[in-house]
């Protein structure tokens, strides 16, 4: 009887065990979202043009007075008009619409993917190999704050 019992409780680990990878896997259950994490520090970069530590991150190029994303691309990164700059919008799915992003004067440009992406944003080179224009400025980004940068950019809409 004894060893049915202990039987019993490694069964039943066993399955809450399965569970758990199972909820772990489809996403229902996670352990401190890292995809989320990377976001957050993302939507600093791209709000404030800082590292999580509060250092600006270096660029070269843009205006007069240090701007982030947000500033000029607008907090959502649907683009701005304005009279200093026309800015395109920068959302991951504008950029990579399979059809060519949308240009700020509505036609459609190249289809970014997401190193052309990080090439526009370091190096100030469009798909096509063309330099963007010098407002933009070219962002000196490590690995982790690409990667940061890039998933916040895939969460506006
Ligand atoms: C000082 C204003 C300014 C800031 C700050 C800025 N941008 Fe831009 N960005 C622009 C302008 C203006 C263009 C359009 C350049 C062109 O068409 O040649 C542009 C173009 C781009 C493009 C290329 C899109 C295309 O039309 O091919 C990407 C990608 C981009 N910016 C991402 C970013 C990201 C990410 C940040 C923050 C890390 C940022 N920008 C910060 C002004 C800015």
């Amino acid at each position: 009887m004894r060893s049915f019992g202990l039987l019993f409780i490694a069964l039943a680990l066993l399955v809450v065990g399965v569970i758990g990878l199972a909820l772990l896997s489809t996403g229902t259950l996670s352990l401190g979202t890292p995809t989320s994490d990377l976001a957050e520090r993302g939507a600093i970069i791209f709000n404030i043009g800082s590292d999580p530590n509060g250092q600006p991150i270096p660029y070269t190029g843009g205006m007069m007075m240090r701007a982030a994303c947000a500033s000029c691309h607008g907090a959502n990164g649907q683009g701005l008009h304005t009279p200093m700059f026309v800015s395109p919008n920068i959302t991951y799915r504008n950029l990579t619409d399979p059809t060519g992003m949308v240009e700020p004067d509505g036609g459609h440009g190249m289809k970014y993917t997401d190193d052309l992406i990080r090439r526009a944003v370091t190096h100030g080179i469009d798909p096509d190999g063309q330099s963007l224009d010098p407002v933009m400025p070219r962002w000196q980004l490590t690995d982790a704050e690409w990667s940061a940068l890039l998933a916040y950019l895939k969460t506006l809409l």
